[in-house]
């Protein structure tokens, strides 16, 4: 099937254009068309167009009344207030408005008309490190954005800028040389290793090397040498590198796998990737004199960016020493996904706390040339991850809590949910296990998806994994509630029926659904899956009413059971596309 813009156009869009038509002199003014609990919408553009053109808006909004055809798509049309207009649809446009959406794969979500390229920087962990919750909320966010963007028709790179380059691998390596064995899968007889296991030797190397690095002059010696042979590219180094960045892969992945998200290798380009051009960024800078020396260092002066001391705080581009920091690799990435990868987007997900480096790193590129008023770049900066006490998230220990503790905590406690309601519908224990991690994971990056990202949330599992209230569980038995009658519905099959007179709960149900496009268009231009959280939940609810207030399976005529059926259809379908958007699946049986 294809997509059917045309058909698929929404009621608000469809009254939007009447409105248009019954006021040509209106030309492009925005009539503000809400969704208004005294009928269905609320249109409030006519105050607005009234104060321009010096007249009346009640007489204005009277005009507009005695032009507009009520019949096919109107019902009724009324001014209120200071000249407000009230419209409520037919029943007939709710139905035959959705049955062109039932009929597209697409449901009825128009491509966006000005798509591009967007790179997107997220779930960007560092090599030889333990993940932790800063890390799930950049992974989490980003692929939902992923999945938002592409749904629009934007063509999205990937790119996870994993930490793994740096001065610390200088330790590591030096260790890794002196004690070549210690890495070495073959050698203790396992040849697959485990995502835990790779941590845990990682662990191990890093105490061993830190040990040795804290306590032996000639060993620190050796390690800070090794740095220089490791920026220089010396093979050998390279190679010790190369078999920590693979160890941590394993456990990235691992880790990405538990979260139902799906990285790809050729997607991994992280700090080390843009190495060849840190030299060249630097240059670039100092000649055009956007960075200078200052003792030693490469700086970039901003006027608006002072310490605590009133003394500027620089953007250090390259230290004294010659090594080059974190901001020349983000420097040189912005060269790579412009020039190179020909974005128009930059969207880098990374927690708050990083917005000064992301200021000065984008003001910088764009007095460099780099970024150009073609080309946006923005922070998708994300909040901190709090404990039910208010205060970042740590363990009793004061520790920072690692994210597989808590991914495994949350499917253990979502498969006692899942237990306990599996009796009723007869689940076998392989769908208790896989339905226990689809709900435990759904309910991580729901709770995450549904605040929006600047805000800081608490990491509450009795709350996530509760079956009543805004949660992914609640989203996932709406789904599969309804996947359950339209397995009992047996022969009959949904039909839309426009001619059909609808209750209250249908109206809304069916108004709310024909919104999904308007607001996936918006949750991809403003970066906001939270608004796709907000209106599956508000769909949920709406679904629930109509089901305790319509039945289905005993409607009083085929007509009318074969509708709610196309209902329940809509709805269905609806919600596993807004949760597939968040990366949440939603199982058949639950
Ligand atoms: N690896 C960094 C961290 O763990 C995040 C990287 C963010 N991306 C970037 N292009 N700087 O904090």
């Amino acid at each position: 099937m294809a997509s059917v813009p045309s058909l698929a156009s929404s009621v608000n869009q469809r009254v939007a254009d009447a409105l248009a038509s019954a006021l040509p002199e209106a030309g492009a003014t925005d009539p503000l068309l809400r969704r208004s609990d005294r009928a269905d919408f609320q249109a409030n553009g006519i105050l607005a167009l009234a104060k321009k053109a010096k007249a009346n808006p009640r007489e204005l909004a009277a005009d507009v009344v005695g032009a507009i055809p009520t019949g096919d798509l109107i019902q009724e049309i009324e001014v209120s207030g200071p000249g407000f207009l009230n419209i409520t649809i037919t029943d007939r446009a709710i139905i035959e408005t959705l049955a062109a959406r039932a009929a597209d794969d697409r449901l009825g979500v128009p491509y966006a008309q000005n798509a591009g390229t967007t790179v997107i920087d997220y779930a960007q962990p560092n090599v030889a490190k333990e993940m932790h919750v800063g890390h799930l909320r950049s992974a989490v966010i980003g692929a939902a954005m992923v999945e938002i963007l592409e749904f629009t028709g934007e063509k999205v790179i990937r790119r996870h800028h994993i930490g793994d380059w740096g001065t610390q691998f200088g330790m590591l390596i030096q260790y890794l040389l002196e004690h070549p064995h210690e890495l070495d899968h073959k050698a203790d007889g396992g040849e697959e290793v485990s995502g835990e296991e790779a941590m845990s030797n990682l662990n191990r190397l890093y105490k061993a090397s830190r040990a040795l690095f804290d306590s032996d002059e000639e060993f620190k010696t050796r390690a800070r040498a090794r740095v220089v042979d490791l920026q220089a590219g010396d093979p050998e180094t390279l190679a010790m590198w190369q078999r920590f960045v693979d160890e941590s892969k394993i456990y990235f992945y691992s880790v990405f796998h538990k979260l139902d998200m799906d990285i790809q290798d050729p997607d991994v380009v992280g700090e080390s990737g843009y190495n060849d051009m840190l030299a060249e960024t630097c240059k670039l800078l100092e000649d055009s004199g956007v960075a200078v020396r200052s003792n030693g260092a490469l700086c970039v002066f901003f006027d608006e960016y002072k310490g605590p001391d009133g003394n500027p705080t620089p953007l250090i581009v390259q230290k004294s020493d010659g090594g080059f920091g974190y901001a020349a690799t983000d420097l040189s990435a912005i060269r790579n996904r412009v020039g190179e990868l020909k974005a128009d987007t930059l969207i880098y997900v990374v927690d708050a706390r990083q917005s000064l480096h992301f200021k000065m790193v984008f003001e910088t590129a764009r007095r460099a040339g780099w970024l150009n008023d073609g080309v946006k770049a923005v922070q998708l900066a994300f909040g901190t991850v709090l404990g039910k006490d208010g205060k970042p998230f740590k363990t009793r220990e004061g520790e920072t809590v690692r994210l597989v503790d808590l991914l495994d905590e949350a499917v253990e406690r979502a498969t006692a949910v899942v237990r306990e309601k599996s009796e009723k519908i007869g689940l076998s224990e392989e769908e208790i296990v896989s339905n226990g991690q689809y709900v435990g994971i759904g309910a991580v990056k729901y709770a995450d998806l549904s605040t929006s990202a600047g805000r800081d949330y608490k990491f509450d599992l009795d709350q996530m994994v509760s079956l009543t209230g805004d949660t992914s569980v609640y989203l996932q038995y709406a789904y599969a509630r309804n996947r359950s009658i339209l397995r009992k519905a047996g022969e009959t099959r949904p039909v839309a029926h426009p001619e059909l007179a609808l209750a209250p709960a249908e109206r809304a149900l069916g108004l709310h659904i024909d919104q999904f496009g308007e607001v996936v268009a918006d949750a991809a231009a403003e970066y906001a899956p939270h608004k796709v959280a907000a209106f599956l939940f508000q769909l949920a609810t709406l679904y629930s009413t109509f089901f305790d207030q319509c039945p289905v399976l005993k409607a009083d005529t085929a007509e009318q059971m074969e509708n709610r059926l196309f209902l329940c259809d809509l709805t269905a379908r609806t919600l596993t596309k807004g949760m597939a958007l968040l990366g949440i699946r939603t199982p058949e049986r639950l």
